[in-house]
């Protein structure tokens, strides 16, 4: 029985983490320890041989001959971009409902973001409005250069669809991959879908560090020589040698040799997360909307976001909040709605779908680690409080 597992029989409310970090390190023994202690050793604490190690491993895991590691995934989408060439006067479509750092790298390079909605049933870009993304653009006199989807929550967009639109218009695809890093689209693994695709290791991403770190993915050489440069301040064929303006982007290496040894597990827990959500769904599916994910896709779930509507998403949050389940809101306004994006354009005709998940979707726990009594707890707690704002 685990430490958790005893902690739902005691009295009052239990204390359920939203993502139990401490599960993990418990599965990993005293290997992150190890690995921590040999980069101290060997002091190469930048660039070190695990960095080397880790975008290797990387590669390897995803089927792409690029890994650039970097300092976090907001990097990597702003050196990816840059790489891209993306600057003033440029228009990048991007979905409204994601996390700011999508928008905010495109804003960071100078260039507009163009907001466009999302599907109803998986919350990623929604490829029939983009059209209408650039007609918004064009309007604002800007030059409409690529795509920035969003795998939002675990799973690939839908990229087939995504490509007919940009190659109809001679547009690029680029993946933010942050939450997506595992998952397959058809045969493919994320990073072997588009061109470029960027990655997060936040510590809570289904394959995090114990920091800030990200990676751009990329089978091209060319596009993998600008990104290795640019995350080293623009250097060119020697350390003192700057043949661009690049930024101060690298990945430590106490992160790197942490992540190998997370990564020899990961397998492993994308099947567990797998179990846990097919366990919420059917559970949940007859009281509220359960996530969807596309035939063609896997989902590494990096969270579990049910919607509920009716404006009751609140109340049952408050409830379960107080029998101990912690819930988040991944995202409570969508992106044309914040201060500092909402003069950017957004696609003609408007963001219904986006502006309706930011009052409707509730994420719940998931992780690895949850066990099956705690999730029942969840599960028994989240149908009491559906059936008690249905009263
Ligand atoms: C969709 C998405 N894009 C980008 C990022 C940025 O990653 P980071 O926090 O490593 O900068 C995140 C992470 O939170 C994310 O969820």
């Amino acid at each position: 029985m685990s430490d958790r597992t005893a902690r739902l029989g005691a009295s009052g409310p239990p204390t359920i983490p939203f993502v139990d970090l401490q599960a993990q390190r418990r599965r990993l023994g005293d290997r992150v320890e190890q690995a921590v202690r040999r980069v101290c050793e060997h002091g190469a604490f930048i660039m070190g041989r695990e960095v080397a190690m880790f975008e290797r491993q990387l590669a390897e895991f995803c089927g792409v001959r690029h890994v650039l590691s970097c300092a976090n995934g907001t990097d990597a989408l702003v050196i990816g971009l840059a790489a891209k060439n993306v600057g003033p006067g440029d228009a990048v479509l991007c979905p409204s409902f994601t996390f700011a750092a999508s928008a905010e790298a495109i804003a960071r390079v100078q260039a507009a973001p163009v907001f466009v909605d999302v599907l109803e049933d998986t919350f990623n870009v929604d490829a029939r409005g983009i059209e209408h993304g650039l007609r918004a653009a064009r309007a604002a006199r800007l030059r409409p250069v690529g795509i920035l989807a969003v795998d939002l929550f675990g799973q690939p967009a839908d990229y087939e669809a995504v490509r007919q639109v940009a190659a109809a218009n001679g547009l690029w695809i680029m993946a933010d991959a942050a939450q997506s890093f595992g998952a397959r689209y058809g045969n493919r693994r994320v990073g072997q879908i588009t061109e470029i695709a960027t990655t997060s290791f936040y510590p809570s991403k289904p394959l995090g560090c114990y920091g800030d770190g990200g990676a751009l993915l990329t089978d091209d050489e060319a596009t993998a020589a600008v990104v290795d440069s640019l995350r080293v301040h623009g250097q060119g064929a020697h350390k003192y040698e700057n043949v661009r303006i690049g930024y101060n982007s690298r990945l430590d290496t106490i992160q790197a040799a942490i992540l190998v040894e997370k990564l020899a597990i990961l397998p492993e827990e994308i099947e567990r997360r797998q179990v846990v959500a097919d366990r919420y769904t059917r559970a949940l599916r007859d009281v509220v909307e359960t996530p969807r994910v596309i035939p063609q896709a896997t989902s590494v779930w990096a969270q579990y976001t049910i919607r509920v509507k009716g404006g009751r998403r609140d109340t049952i949050a408050s409830l379960l909040n107080a029998a101990g389940v912690p819930t988040a809101i991944h995202y409570p306004v969508p992106l044309h709605r914040q201060e500092a994006y909402r003069h950017f354009p957004r696609a003609e005709g408007g963001l219904a779908v986006s502006e309706s998940l930011a009052k409707e979707v509730l994420s719940l726990p998931i992780h690895a680690y949850l066990d099956e009594p705690t999730q029942e707890y969840i599960i028994a707690e989240t149908r009491k409080a559906v059936a008690a704002v249905r009263r």
